[in-house]
């Protein structure tokens, strides 16, 4: 979910964005579109991606929206069994990806098409006469031969479209140059040859380079995000370096969104936080990220404002969101827990634990309970549960308080940086 006000149709406005929640529809259903694909169709944005909610075998859904965060349900794009035969039964689809060819007028979806044990290493192609209608299958297979997994597409400029693609055994990335309609792969050039990285996400800048950020293979557990960058998409790329925190703040790249305004562009990362805790609860996090020349900024942020109308983007004010923690004090700290004194009893509905930068997977908190109390002897539980997530506002029903207690039965307490109160 991706909350906080806006005026409907007032494009004109500050939008906050807020990560690690479900994203909800307008009618109140859960978004279920991994690992997505966006085309920007007018105002819209579309956004296909994989349906978990049956675990193992998405099929492929297809949302709207014009501020990325109010979500329309558009179509059921790819349906198991209907599709095709074999999809649901011997095939499975993750990561579908958009385009629109402006020479036959068609959409069209690429994906990885696989088998149950990813033997197959497939890719296929969809096409539709309409961005949200039934897609039909064009093409399945190993494109010009080649063994192929995680996938994403890039469209240049000159309107030339890419289909890239983890191949032979999760070893290489492959750039498959599509025909001139997109529904097949005419020319390969290999890519980082042996270094095993899936997701690619590729944005070019005005002044022509390229940027390509990815991962490596691990499953659906989180990896450190590497980048490069070229000024010619089939050769001259930099070597792969580290981006962002060794787990990319729990998230697997998605996509670059450029979001272009009167007075600035801003570049969104999308990734995918998988099994959050489950593969239907994966969530979908954005945030800005921004380029000087070489360099890349790519920082995690919780929540942040965009103004989708002058492509701006800003620190969400949040003087009247978070507790003033300045004169906090700290009571007591180990592993297993840290108690807070805030000064002064106060209304609070949730908290954020974030964590240290550097912080790994086997480092973070999941067990936790956070207690508050009025007078630092009695306390209440206000949360509690097996599964924390990364770095995520945890709300609970409002209440006044002094102390606060965040306890981590795992003895984790060294990975959390700091921690910041929701006031209620
Ligand atoms: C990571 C990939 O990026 C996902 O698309 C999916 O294939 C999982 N691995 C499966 O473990």
């Amino acid at each position: 979910m991706l909350v906080i006000a806006m005026a409907v149709g007032a494009q004109n406005e500050w939008v906050t964005i807020q990560n690690g929640l479900l994203w909800k529809t307008e009618t109140g259903d859960v978004v279920q579109a991994h690992a997505p694909g966006f085309l920007k169709v007018g105002e819209r944005w579309y956004m296909c991606g994989e349906d978990r909610s049956v675990p193992f075998s998405p099929d492929v859904n297809l949302y709207s929206s014009t501020d990325l965060q109010h979500w329309r349900f558009e179509n059921k794009i790819i349906k198991n069994r209907v599709t095709t035969e074999e999809l649901g039964r011997s095939r499975m689809i993750e990561r579908p990806k958009l385009l629109y060819n402006a020479k036959t007028g068609k959409y069209l979806v690429w994906c990885h098409y696989e088998s149950s044990n990813y033997g197959a290493s497939e890719a296929a192609c969809f096409e539709c006469d309409s961005v949200n209608g039934d897609y039909r299958f064009v093409w399945g297979g190993r494109p010009l031969g080649i063994k192929s997994r995680d996938c994403n597409v890039y469209q240049d400029t000159d309107g030339t479209a890419y289909f890239i693609s983890t191949t032979e055994e999760n070893q290489h990335l492959g750039l498959f140059r599509l025909s001139d309609d997109y529904r097949e792969a005419v020319e390969h050039t290999q890519l980082f040859p042996r270094q095993s990285r899936e997701a690619p996400a590729i944005v070019r800048l005005p002044e022509g380079r390229y940027f390509m950020f990815n991962s490596a293979c691990s499953g659906w557990a989180p990896n450190q995000c590497k980048m490069a960058y070229t000024m010619n998409l089939k050769e001259g790329w930099t070597p792969l370096e580290n981006i962002g925190n060794p787990i990319a703040y729990d998230t697997q790249a998605a996509a670059i969104l450029e979001i272009k305004g009167t007075k600035a562009t801003t570049y969104l990362y999308v990734g995918d936080r998988w099994q959050d805790p489950s593969l239907p609860a994966t969530k979908t996090i954005i945030f800005p990220i921004s380029f000087d020349g070489t360099e890349c900024k790519f920082e995690y942020h919780e929540r942040f404002d965009i103004n989708f109308e002058t492509g701006e983007w800003r620190e969400t004010p949040t003087e009247g969101i978070f507790a003033d923690n300045t004169k906090w004090k700290t009571l007591e700290q180990d592993d297993e827990h840290i108690t807070i004194d805030m000064g002064k009893k106060q209304s609070i509905k949730g908290f954020i634990a974030k964590p240290r930068e550097k912080a790994g997977e086997r480092w973070l908190i999941r067990r936790y309970q956070l207690l508050t109390s009025k007078d630092g002897k009695t306390w209440d539980t206000a949360s509690e549960g097996r599964w924390l997530p990364y770095w995520t506002e945890v709300d609970f029903e409002s209440r006044e308080c002094r102390y606060i207690k965040l306890v981590s039965p795992d003895a984790r307490m060294r990975s959390v940086e700091e921690v910041v109160v929701v006031k209620g």
